[in-house]
């Protein structure tokens, strides 16, 4: 596997694990072996867990990592995950939620975080949809504990639904604005957020991709500098209605493959036993990207601007797809 990850793979064992919410487990995860330490991580980071599919095989699943207090950042002396269950999903949550019990002993790559807060002490506004609440509450807490000025928005479709609402109220006070859809029988305002915010605030998000798109297109209406605006992903990209089949000819090796409508092309590289690099699988980091030589590309990602997409010479093979019936890439 091409993944430019940490190598470090800890053996952790799962000293609780409990329901926040209907479809939310948290996982609690300690060392295996008594007096071991657990490497100390920063806002925002993440941990890849090793997952087993249905078909058998392991997998690697970005989980972010929950810290309410910068000491369990620091000195961590266990990691806190909470993942949602998605359906249909590509495996990884179900395996969290059906397989996995307490003192289970998980192999866990160690922290890595792509999705940093940046040293500043001008106001974070902070926003969370759904279970992305889950780097969203680590940076709020770090925000907290250095007395950097912070506002969190945190949405969800009902209350019920959504997790650490007790501990983001009791570390955030009047700082946390929560959204219940069903309470307020509309999605949250980000109009009205963004005409609150300060020419110095850093805007920091996650949550689903209609979120983040729109949050990324006010805030490029708005003339947003890049370097104030932060987010990740929370889900890896679904196959889109309509998406089609289509094929990838590999220049270099002279191999056609065929791309179902629901696996990326780089999935069917790693399938067909290629070795490309890759790292977020989400669009985000840019090291999958790969010359196309023909063909028009459905562009996906959130790194090329629009010159380069309409360009049309470049791709990243996670998430984007070909409009037409062929695409020619230079591999
Ligand atoms: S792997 Fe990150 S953009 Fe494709």
């Amino acid at each position: 596997m091409s993944m430019p990850e940490s190598t470090e793979v800890l053996t952790l064992c799962v000293s609780d694990a409990g329901m926040l919410t209907a479809d939310v487990r948290q996982l609690r995860l300690r060392p295996d072996i008594a007096g071991q330490t657990l490497p100390a991580f920063t806002a925002g980071a993440h941990i890849s867990l090793a997952v087993r599919l249905a078909d058998g095989k392991i997998d690697w699943r970005e989980y972010s990592l929950v810290a309410l207090d910068e000491t369990s950042a620091t000195h961590p002396a266990e990691y806190r995950i909470a993942v949602r269950k998605e359906s249909p999903g590509r495996g990884g949550s179900q395996f969290v939620h059906e397989q996995i019990r307490p003192s289970d002993v998980l192999q866990v790559r160690a922290p890595r975080n792509q999705f940093p807060m940046e040293a500043s002490h001008d106001r974070a506004v902070l926003i969370a949809g759904g279970i992305g609440v889950t780097p969203i509450a680590s940076m709020a807490a770090h925000c907290k504990h250095i007395g950097r000025p912070v506002s969190v928005y945190y949405a969800g479709r009902s209350r019920s639904s959504m997790a650490y609402i007790d501990e983001l109220e009791a570390l955030l006070g009047d700082d946390l604005h929560l959204h219940a859809d069903d309470e307020a029988g509309k999605p949250l305002d980000l109009n009205a957020i963004f005409a609150s915010l300060g020419a110095n605030d850093h805007i920091y998000f996650c949550g689903p991709v209609p979120m983040i798109d729109a949050i990324l297109a006010l805030a490029e209406k708005q003339g947003w500098p890049r370097n104030q605006v932060h987010f990740e992903l929370f889900n890896a990209p679904v196959a889109e209605e309509g998406d089609q089949a289509f094929e990838v000819e590999l220049a270099q090796s002279g191999k056609t493959l065929v791309v179902p409508a629901d696996k990326s092309i780089l999935d069917v590289l790693i399938e067909d036993g290629f070795d490309p690099l890759y790292d977020c699988k989400r669009g985000e980091c840019g090291v999958c990207a790969c010359d196309v030589l023909s063909g028009e590309i459905d562009h996906r990602d959130y790194i090329l601007t629009a010159r380069e997409k309409e360009a049309g010479n470049i791709m990243h093979t996670c998430v984007s797809r070909a409009k037409g019936k062929k695409l020619v890439l230079d591999m």
